[in-house]
C-alpha cells in the first residue's frame, strides 16, 4: 500500500518517515532532537498539514488516509522516542563521568585498615569468657527505665540513680526512655527470656553524660556478666574474676574486690586492678592511688529476681560489669582514655 496512494494529498508519508529515520539518527543532540520532533508532529508540520487537508476528501477516503497519516505518526513518534532514549543515556553518562569524585586517599606508605581496639578488645573478652563456658548475649542501647533502673531495684526517684549521669530521650512521658547507661539492663531481658540457669555475658555500648577525662568516656562500652544457678556463691564470684584477669592481663596484674554498693547486688563489690601505666606505683592515670576499677560486682539481689518472677529462694547468682575501654586502656597502657574516641590515625596505627 503506498502511503501517497491512500490519498493524503500532498504528501508522501512513507518518504516522511524515511526522513524522520535519517533525520533523527542524525540529531547529536537531546536539543536538536526536539527541534526535529517539532518540525515533523509540531502545529506547522507536514504531518499537521496532511491531517489539515483531509477536510478536502470524500468521507471514505478520508478515513483511509486518516488511518494512515495515524500510522505515520506514531513511526515517526518511535524514531523519535528510540533516539531520544539514546541521547538521554549519553548525555549522561557524559555528566557522570564528569561530576565523577576520586575519593581515594592516595597514601605514601599503603596500609591495610585493621579492627579498631575497643572492637578487638571486646572480641578477646568475649573469647576468654566463651573459654569459661559463657555465652554471649546482646540488648538494645536505648531503654525504658523500667530495664535501666527499676527492675534493678532502683524505683523511680531512688537516689542511687543518680550514680549515672542519664541522656533522656524526647519520646514517649519525660524521662522515660534512655540511652542505657551501663550494660545490666541485659541482665533483665535474659532473664526474661530463658529460665535458669543462665551463664552470659553481654558486651555493648553505653552513655552517660560524663565530663571527658583520662578514664571516662561519654559514650563507652562494657561487657556484663550474669549467673544464675542453684547454690552460686561469692566464692564463684570472686573465682570467675580471678581467672579472668589472669587470662587477659597476665599473671603479673593482681585483682582485688572491694566492698561497694550497688542497688542489683548485695554484697557488692568494686573490681580493681593494678595500674598497668605505672605498675602500682601511681600515676595520672589512676589518680595516683596505683589501682584502676574496671567495674563492679556482686551478688544478685533478690529484688532483681523478683522483678523478673524469679524464686529468690531457689535460685543464687552473681553479676559484674567491666569497662571495655577500660580494659583496651590497661592492657595497652593508654595513658588518656580520650584518643580512644579521637580516632587520629598515628595512634591509631599503634593499637
Ligand atoms: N552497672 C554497673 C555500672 O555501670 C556496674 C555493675 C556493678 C554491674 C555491679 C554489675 C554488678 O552487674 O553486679 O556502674
Amino acid at each position: 500500500m503506498s502511503a501517497s496512494a491512500a490519498g493524503a494529498p500532498g504528501t508522501d508519508l512513507r518518504a516522511l518517515v524515511e526522513r524522520a529515520r535519517s533525520a533523527s539518527a542524525d540529531a547529536a543532540t537531546v536539543e536538536s532532537l526536539r527541534q526535529l520532533e517539532s518540525e515533523l508532529l509540531g502545529k506547522q508540520g507536514e504531518l499537521a498539514r496532511a491531517q489539515r487537508s483531509l477536510g478536502a476528501l470524500a468521507p471514505d477516503e478520508r478515513r483511509a488516509a486518516g488511518l494512515e497519516i495515524q500510522e505515520a505518526r506514531r513511526a515517526v513518534e518511535a524514531l523519535v522516542a528510540g533516539r531520544r532514549a539514546v541521547l538521554a543515556d549519553a548525555e549522561r553518562a557524559v555528566r557522570v563521568e564528569s561530576e565523577r569524585l576520586d575519593l581515594t586517599e592516595v597514601l605514601d606508605a599503603p596500609t591495610r585498615g585493621h579492627v579498631h581496639i575497643v572492637q578487638r578488645t571486646r572480641d578477646q573478652l568475649e573469647d576468654v569468657f566463651v573459654g569459661m563456658g559463657f555465652a554471649v548475649a546482646e540488648g538494645p542501647e536505648v531503654e525504658t527505665d523500667w530495664y535501666n533502673f527499676e527492675a534493678l531495684n532502683m524505683p523511680i526517684a531512688h537516689p542511687a540513680r543518680g550514680m549515672w549521669d542519664t541522656f533522656y530521650l524526647e519520646l514517649g512521658d519525660p524521662e522515660t526512655v534512655v540511652l542505657r547507661t551501663h550494660t545490666s539492663p541485659v541482665q533483665i531481658r535474659l532473664m526474661q527470656q530463658q529460665p535458669p540457669p543462665v551463664y552470659a555475658v553481654m558486651p555493648g555500648r553505653c552513655y552517660r553524660r560524663d565530663t571527658p577525662d583520662a578514664r571516662h568516656i561519654p559514650i563507652f562500652h562494657q561487657i556484663e556478666g550474669l549467673v544464675v544457678d542453684r547454690g552460686i556463691s561469692f566464692a564463684d564470684l570472686a573465682g570467675t574474676i580471678e581467672t579472668f584477669t589472669t587470662a587477659y592481663f597476665g599473671p603479673d596484674i593482681h585483682a582485688r574486690l572491694r566492698p561497694a554498693y550497688f542497688p542489683f547486688t548485695e554484697p557488692s563489690a568494686e573490681y580493681e586492678i593494678t595500674c598497668t601505666i605505672c605498675k602500682g606505683a601511681g600515676c595520672r592515670t589512676c589518680s595516683q592511688t596505683g589501682w584502676v576499677e574496671l567495674g563492679g560486682a556482686g551478688m544478685v539481689d533478690p529484688a532483681v529476681f523478683a522483678a523478673v518472677g524469679l524464686d529468690p529462694e531457689e535460685w543464687t547468682g552473681f553479676a559484674f560489669g567491666f569497662g571495655i575501654d577500660r580494659c583496651a586502656q590497661m592492657r595497652h597502657e593508654i595513658p588518656d582514655m580520650r584518643v580512644l574516641l579521637e580516632n587520629d590515625v598515628r595512634v591509631l596505627r599503634q593499637l
